[in-house]
């Protein structure tokens, strides 16, 4: 059944404090809470029966002011534990068995690896035991966790920990109390034979905090990252946002079985092992920085999450698209801030624009869901937070920390909606977001059609700016958007300086000549005067808004850009631009049975690259790769998957070819026997290092495939033997069978760095990778019940291997279906996610759209399909 934001009514009861015990047995585990409740002033309802959630619990007993209650004073149907008549205030008493044991959906309490955990945002509380699990019902919480001391010597809750006892039998107890009122969604309770690292820091007011990281003793030596970058961020947001730590401790605990990448509970995060873990022998440039970016993300959310909380789930933006930005402009600061940009913008292009374009387009801000954990998206989470840095290119960085702290200073301790966010923005700025706020309640990609007019005699420099946005389920018609589009104006000589004729700019640099223009009709144009030469306008600078931008540059200024622009992003979005129309000549050469043969001039803007040292080289890395396969699939329709295969990698070949000896030397300059760091600089070098290898690596020339074997035999990091193990898995080299067997034997006993090597092979492009992977399933370091190989092995061969997922034959497509069907029973969770790339059938070419149908409806067809899997597979069917 569908739940709609417009039916939100305030909560007819209220908890002043939850005391929660739980015995933690091998079997089964008692929970008893008593809850403290009375009437809400605030309902109009003040004779409503209270009515709590609870799921897979089994009822002991239920008290109310220590009277027990009969039978038939309370009833139970699907979610809703119903008890008719109660007073206005009173104590609830609750005794329920559940088995965390059997818990496979990883939501509730279940165990991993041996230890007790928890994972309740955002209904998971549900499971543990009956309550009002909304998020706008905030309660004090005591815990008390008795369990047996040498299975379970460790034993963690929110907040303080008050007391501790021996008790008989070989059990022993801890008591938590958290001061915070919160939701139960920030509820935690680990429990578990955990080492520990420990560290301090000390807040700017002089509160000294103790910071723990609890880990499997074998992962000692992995913490040492995600402790520097807890210190990084505690320090960060004090100077950035002045927001220091409110508690005394401060936990993490790593599990290996874990739906999503962590999660913020008060004073108690838990994380997934692969965004907590990191060391340079079996963790990747990629992910060190994963690590660096979900550590603060997730501290992030004591202040945009927990200290102001969300109202319902329909505002979940509210919480995870700012703190999703917070962590973002962290990542900037602490590493290469053009490189941040473009990762992030890459995602939202490829993986959010595909949301925006298919069957489960939402705004940021649905308005109705039927299961919320299908909107944990990256339109609520990437997408929303492009929709915080629009606001905060839109006040300018002193206005914004005003909105912020007010936000904060008028709702802490309240869970609230967007729009006391926006409200706040505001009032603290003066800056009307009136048609700002179609952002929160639009779904669809806007684009922008500008085009550029140059009238000499009158030295003026006319931008004609259309926008539009495409349907969405549910959503025919669209508003304008008001939209924050920045801009430069290159001469032969560098930006021209600005005037704007009839018209306020937001804001603008101090040398006047980038600014930032609202566009908020559907048709606007914009008039520079005292223009002295054609410009090449340099648009959209920084990403400034997620629209999808169409401006016909010619080849020759694409190749200003690309050469000269000081805008980063749009320096590389040049090179992109370019390389997509080389990639379209060659579907189109290729089609027609020709050679593919670039532009000359593409080529030496390449081959110039490669010889500028001047230049970052993490900057040349993504400048020299073309645009992937997963974005071609948003620009070229209908999407012939191989065609844009073939394409591509028949340009890339030719790249090699022309650019072979700049390449190598490009490689040689880039080794280093330096120790390792996770810093910009060394970062960089690898990526273009690696680079410069898988494009030598398709000239099939034995030289460049032993160099390829030098660096997966010699080299002590991860990033640099994982890219030479992909690239040996890639080609023809009959060594990549050793090479997966002697990588399996050093790092059997590391499932994270297995994870890898199932990936490896999962997104191999060779022909037969479905057989491979197939095969994989019964490797016994495979576990279908653990996310994190699902993800490695499944997800990453249906989600990010094109050529061998659309496999003409259909058997990609039957193997997904199959693989979510069970999943469906044990974990609709995973089901669901894993199911997406079949959802986009629309977009493919009319044979794969049948075969993809075909296998989506034999999924609607299970009887007992999970409310996750129903309402993607049954949206993906529907027209619109
Ligand atoms: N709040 C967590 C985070 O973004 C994610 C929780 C996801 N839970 C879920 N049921 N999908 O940091
Ligand atoms: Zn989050």
């Amino acid at each position: 059944s569908t739940i709609y934001l417009s039916d939100y009514r305030v909560p007819e009861f209220l908890i002043d404090s939850t005391s929660l015990s739980f015995e933690l047995g091998e079997a089964s585990s008692i929970v008893r809470s008593v809850l403290e409740l009375r009437r809400n002033p605030e309902s109009d309802i003040q004779d409503a029966p209270l009515q709590l959630h609870g799921t897979e619990l089994e009822l002991i007993s239920l008290a109310i002011d220590g009277r027990r209650l009969g039978d038939d004073e309370w009833s139970q149907s699907g979610e809703q534990l119903t008890i008719a008549n109660v007073p206005a205030s009173f104590s609830l008493r609750c005794e329920t068995r559940i088995r965390p044991q059997d818990n496979t959906s990883l939501e509730g309490l279940y165990k991993s690896s041996g230890m007790f955990c928890t994972q309740c945002e955002a209904e998971g509380f549900r499971k543990i035991t009956y309550y009002l699990d909304r998020p706008d019902v905030m309660s004090v919480f005591t815990v008390e966790i008795i369990a047996d001391q040498s299975r379970y010597p460790v034993l963690l809750s929110n907040g303080n920990l008050v007391a501790t006892e021996q008790l008989p039998d070989g059990l022993h107890k801890t008591v938590w109390q958290d001061p915070f009122p919160k939701p139960a969604y920030l509820f935690a309770l680990v429990a578990g034979k955990l080492s520990v690292v420990e560290d301090q820091f000390v807040t700017l007011s002089g509160r000294s905090v103790d910071l723990k990281i609890y880990v499997e003793e074998k992962d000692l030596d992995k913490c040492d990252h995600a402790m520097l970058s807890l210190k990084n961020a505690m320090r960060w947001d004090e100077e950035v946002y002045g927001r220091e730590y409110d508690l005394d401790i401060f936990n993490i605990v790593a599990v290996d079985d874990f739906n999503m990448g962590a999660m913020e509970n008060k004073s108690l995060n838990i994380f997934n092992t692969s965004c907590v873990l990191a060391k340079p022998e079996t963790t990747t440039d990629a992910g060190f920085q994963r690590v660096e970016g979900v550590v603060a993300h997730e501290y992030f959310h004591n202040w945009s999450g927990n200290r102001v909380t969300c109202r319902d789930w329909f505002q979940l933006s509210l919480k995870e698209g700012f703190t999703v930005f917070r962590d973002a402009e962290f990542s900037s600061d602490m590493g290469s801030p053009t490189v941040k940009r473009v990762e992030d913008v890459t995602l939202l292009r490829t993986a959010q624009f595909a949301e925006d374009a298919g069957p489960m387009a939402h705004p940021i801000r649905p308005d109705s869901f039927i299961e919320i954990s299908n909107f944990y998206t990256v339109t609520v989470y990437e997408k929303g937070a492009e929709v915080v840095r629009m606001i905060h290119t839109l006040l300018g960085p002193e206005l914004f920390r005003k909105g912020s702290d007010l936000y904060f200073e008028r709702h802490d301790g309240q869970a609230v909606t967007c729009e006391d966010f926006v409200l706040a923005m505001e009032d603290a700025s003066g800056i009307d977001l009136k048609q700002f706020r179609n952002w929160y309640s639009q779904a669809g990609t806007p684009r922008l059609d500008i085009s550029g007019r140059y009238d000499a005699q009158a030295q003026s420099y006319t931008l004609t700016v259309k926008q539009s946005c495409p349907a969405t389920p549910g959503q025919a018609e669209k508003a304008p958007f008001h939209i924050p589009l920045a801009l430069a104006l290159i001469g032969e000589a560098g930006q021209l300086p600005l005037q704007l004729v009839d018209a306020e700019p937001n804001t603008e640099t101090a040398d006047n000549t980038e600014l930032v223009l609202s566009v908020r009709q559907s048709e606007q144009s914009f008039v520079f005067s005292n223009i002295q030469e054609e410009p090449v306008p340099s648009l959209l600078r920084g990403f400034s808004a997620p629209v999808k931008l169409d401006f016909d540059y010619s080849r020759d200024q694409l190749l200003r850009l690309m050469r000269s622009d000081s805008d980063g992003f749009c320096r590389w979005d040049a090179s992109q631009q370019l390389g997509l129309a080389e990639i379209k000549r060659a579907i189109t050469a290729i089609a027609a049975g020709q050679e593919v043969c670039p532009d000359v001039e593409y080529i030496n803007a390449c081959r110039e690259l490669l010889g500028d040292t001047s230049l970052d080289a993490a900057m040349v890395a993504l400048m020299l790769q073309l645009p992937s396969e997963a974005y071609l699939a948003e620009i070229i329709h209908p999407v012939d998957v191989h065609g844009i295969h073939h394409a591509r990698e028949a340009l890339r070949k030719v790249l090699a070819t022309a650019l072979r000896e700049e390449l190598s030397a490009c490689y040689s300059r880039c080794e280093s026997d330096e120790e390792y760091a996770a810093n910009a600089e060394q970062i960089a070098r690898r990526s273009l290092k690696n680079t410069a290898l898988s494009l030598l690596m398709l000239l099939n020339e034995e030289q460049f495939t032993a160099l390829a074997i030098k660096q997966f035999e010699n080299s002590g990091n991860m990033t640099d033997r994982l890219a030479a193990l992909t690239y040996l898995v890639n080609s023809e080299s009959n060594y990549k069978a050793k090479a997966l067997q002697l990588f399996y034997q050093q790092w059997q006993h590391e499932p994270l760095v297995i994870n890898q090597w199932f990936q490896v092979q999962a997104m191999c492009r060779l022909a037969g990778t479905l057989e491979t992977v197939q095969g994989l399933m019964s490797h016994p370091a495979f576990d279908i019940r653990n996310p994190n190989k699902v993800r490695a092995l499944i997800g990453a061969f249906c989600g990010q291997n094109g050529v061998n997922f659309h496999r003409e034959d259909g058997a990609g497509y039957r193997f997904l279906a199959d693989q979510v069907l069970v999943l469906n029973r044990s974990n609709p969770q995973i089901a669901s996610r894993l199911l997406v790339p079949l959802t986009k059938w629309r977009k493919y070419l009319p044979a794969a759209q049948q075969l993809m149908r075909a296998e989506l409806q034999r999924v609607l067809a299970e009887p007992e399909l999970s409310s996750d899997v129903y309402e993607v597979v049954s949206k993906s069917l529907q027209d619109y």
